[in-house]
């Protein structure tokens, strides 16, 4: 798999969710997510599909696993990691954004990471998988003090797989 990256936020303890939602709301974390995505494919669990507000995200090819038979507005729901692999494999930069368990089927495949580490315990019911630091480089490392906007301080890391 080429050009397939993960994108995600975590907490100090690889939390990233609790009640099918997120744990903050860190608007430089969302504008670098949608900077980012935007113009790419995307690829997310029905859950973390289900969560967000508006439905699909727009100027982005919204990608969803579920084993159920569902359809959704803009959105390509396929039901193996396989179809996905398959149906995108013209595209250039692929994203995985979660949630968990979908983290979980791709980890072993990607081989760049997006991730925000917030500094911060948070009570959650989701985590990000376990993964080894001393398999991946730093490309970027970016601390970002927490502010008016912020309410966390966070650093942007940029991983790729050595
Ligand atoms: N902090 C972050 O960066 C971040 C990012 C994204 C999400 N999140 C959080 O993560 C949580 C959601 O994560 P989650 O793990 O509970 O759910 P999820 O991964 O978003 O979705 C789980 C669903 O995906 C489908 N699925 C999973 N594995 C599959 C497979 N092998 N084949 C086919 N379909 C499969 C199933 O759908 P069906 O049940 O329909 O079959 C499953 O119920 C939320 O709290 C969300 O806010 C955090």
């Amino acid at each position: 798999m080429k050009n397939w990256s993960i994108i995600v936020a975590i907490g100090n303890n690889n939390e990233i969710g609790k009640d099918n939602d997120l744990l903050w709301r860190i608007s430089a974390d969302l504008k670098r997510f949608k900077t980012i995505t935007t113009g790419n494919t995307i690829v997310m669990g029905r859950k973390t599909f289900e969560s967000l507000p508006k439905g699909a995200l727009p100027n982005r090819r919204n990608i969803v696993l579920s084993k159920q038979n569902l359809e959704y507005e803009n959105t390509e729901v396929y039901s193996t990691v396989e179809q996905v692999v398959e149906a995108t494999k013209d595209d250039k930069d692929v994203f995985v954004i979660g949630g968990a368990s979908v983290y979980e089927l791709f980890i072993s495949k990607v081989n760049k990471m997006y991730l925000t580490q917030v500094n911060e315990d948070f009570d959650a019911d989701v985590f990000f998988p376990e993964f080894d630091w001393s398999e991946w480089s730093v490309l970027e490392k970016d601390y970002v003090d927490k502010g008016e906007k912020n309410q966390f301080a966070h650093t942007f890391y940029i991983l790729n797989r050595i």
